[in-house]
């Protein structure tokens, strides 16, 4: 990676801060997805083992700078890392002052700090300098290890690492920007991109950025009535994006002239209603009246396995139907389990695709999960992510 990372840093003695996306979910005061906090863990073991006093800060939720609240706390997640840390993690409710200042200078070299949720302060979304001096404060030294945030100016990944010498990534977003270079910039072919989740509109620039990469799109998911629906195909009461039709038009158009290969379900399952209905398979590609499309049909996964085995590269983000629901859920899940099972390089993007490998037991045979929920769609647009760009560069 062309960015400083925290390999770059004199740690000992010093206060680091490290910017993590602990943004997860929480239930009943008890974390229940930890794979954000354990990608951290590299970065933060290299700092504790180097002799660091690390200061760690994320945000959780969309609070709205009011101060504290109790639903999105850190709390849960400083229970969660006292398994790894025991009695060398401290907590403090204030996330600025000086309370916070003196508690992080009291940090030996080996432990933690973790503050609450910085949008706790309304300073954090609103790119505040005087807010990013307050956590200045806390440390002598900066690592981004939040790629999660990476896509976000909020002062803590965007403005606070112009106020040190040298702000360097952390190990997760050297891996991330790792792989997701190397399929943007270098991939093996054949290449082929799955889309899929509820809309096209989310996903336009991803599709945009791709048509002029990869061999082959397959969509799936409800945006995959979307593009039926633009090739003159019966939907049924799926879901539509009418003010996307032209559009979907368009990229089918754009893909082949460019040779890509445009894959779209040939079958579906489908239900009158998405809560205890009749659910069907449907003959072919067109749904009937009354119906809606839930998830692909039996010939279209054999379709898309087929295309998955035969490729070198895989990017795929967004599920193949409403893969919550255990009947909905199958074209989801074989995809995983596809990918898994293919001699190719696999980057996984998005909260939902990243959920189902974990659900499916394959995240240990897929070369990259991503963290990144946001992040990751821009990334795969192609656009610069701002809380990277401002970190320094390597030294040669
Ligand atoms: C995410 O979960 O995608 C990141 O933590 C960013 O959260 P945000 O969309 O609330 O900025």
């Amino acid at each position: 990676m062309a960015k400083a990372t925290i390999k770059d840093l004199e740690l000992k003695g010093k206060r680091v801060f490290i910017r993590v996306d602990f943004n997860v979910p929480v239930k009943n005061g008890v974390v229940t997805d930890d794979n954000r906090i354990v990608s951290a863990l590299p970065t933060i073991n290299f700092a504790l083992e180097h002799g660091a006093r690390v200061v760690l800060a994320s945000h959780r939720g969309r609070p709205e700078g009011r101060g504290f609240e109790e639903e999105y706390s850190m709390r849960p997640v400083y229970l969660r890392l006292k398994k790894d840390f025991g009695d060398n993690i401290f907590y403090s409710e204030k996330v600025i002052g000086e309370e916070v200042v003196t508690k992080s200078r009291e940090l030996k070299e080996g432990q933690l700090l973790l503050i609450e949720n910085l949008r706790f302060d309304r300073g954090e979304k609103k790119g505040d300098v005087e807010f990013a001096r307050k956590l200045r404060e806390l440390s002598d030294l900066y690592v981004n290890d939040a790629f999660g945030t990476c896509h976000r100016k909020d002062t803590s990944v965007y403005v606070l690492p112009t106020l040190f010498e040298k702000p360097v990534a952390g190990f997760l977003i050297e891996k991330e920007v790792h792989y997701f270079e190397n399929v943007l910039s270098n991939p093996e072919r054949p290449y082929i991109a799955i889309l899929g989740g509820a809309k096209v509109s989310d996903k336009i620039p991803v599709i945009e950025n791709l048509l002029n990469k990869v061999d082959a799109i397959l969509i799936g998911g409800a945006m995959a009535y979307t593009f039926l629906k633009a090739k003159g195909v019966d939907i049924g009461k799926s879901i539509l994006e009418l003010d996307m039709i032209e559009l979907a038009e368009s990229l089918m158009k754009k893909a082949e002239k460019k040779g890509v290969d445009f894959i779209l379900p040939v079958d579906h399952v489908v239900t009158d209603k998405v809560e205890n209905g009749t659910v069907e398979i449907s003959l072919g590609e067109s749904i009937k009246d009354g119906f809606l499309g839930v998830d692909i049909g039996p010939e279209t996964i054999v379709k898309f396995k087929e295309k998955i085995k035969q490729s070198k590269t895989v990017v795929w983000n967004g599920p193949m139907g409403i893969f919550e629901i255990e009947e909905f859920s199958a074209g989801t899940f074989a995809i995983a389990g596809a990918i898994a099972e293919c001699q190719c390089t696999s980057v996984v993007g998005g909260g939902d695709s990243a959920s189902a490998v974990r659900k499916a037991g394959v995240l240990d045979k897929i070369s990259h999960v991503s963290t990144g929920g946001g992040a990751s769609l821009e990334y795969l647009a192609g656009k610069k992510l701002p809380g990277i760009e401002v970190l320094a560069e390597k030294e040669s």
